[in-house]
């Protein structure tokens, strides 16, 4: 039987720290699904239906990953998907506390799903969303935070969206 994991997360930008948890999910499960909400703990800056197109870009060459928007609780869209893993990556200890929090919420609501930890790579344990929108708003340097695949797209939304805020 096939195994389907789900990456859930805000997104609010992709960063290439997660891009680097989708990849290694995506070689250890037969497919995965990036799946972006709200996080109701967060003000998000970007729109869903943008955080999805940056997504679906930097998924595209990898044919067992899929990008898909959900609303409401994340073991409901892991039963609907007939998903068995969920996938989050921790960077720090600082990480630790919220992550433990969902996880433990999350089996008592769905024993049947395990959350698995997948450690962040030294080289994006800094990195953050907060991170790349704080280096935007004063115009910094954001090759080395994000996918560059979507580096002109980004740009490109965070100009636009920021007129609106
Ligand atoms: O990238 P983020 O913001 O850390 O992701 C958090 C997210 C979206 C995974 C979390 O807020 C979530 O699972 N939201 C869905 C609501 C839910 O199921 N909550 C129960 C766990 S406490």
């Amino acid at each position: 039987m096939k195994t389907i994991a789900i990456c859930p997360g805000s997104y609010d930008p992709v960063t290439s720290g997660h891009k680097d948890i989708f990849i290694r999910a995506a070689n250890l499960y037969d497919k995965v699904i990036v799946a972006v909400t709200e996080n109701p703990r967060k003000k998000s800056y970007f729109p869903i239906d943008v955080r999805v197109k940056l997504l679906e870009k930097v998924v595209e060459p990898y044919q067992n990953i899929d990008v898909c928007h959900f609303d409401g609780l994340l073991v409901n869209f892991a039963r609907k998907n007939k998903a068995k893993v969920i996938v989050k990556g921790l960077r720090a200890a600082s990480d630790f506390e919220n992550e433990f929090q969902m996880a433990q919420v999350n089996h008592k609501l769905a024993p049947e799903i395990e959350t698995v930890f997948l450690v962040t790579k030294t080289d994006y344990a800094f990195l953050s969303s907060s991170a790349v929108k704080e280096v935007l708003q004063f115009d910094g340097c954001i090759e080395n935070l994000i996918p560059l695949e979507i580096k002109d797209n980004l740009i490109k939304y965070y100009n636009q969206y920021k007129k609106d805020k």
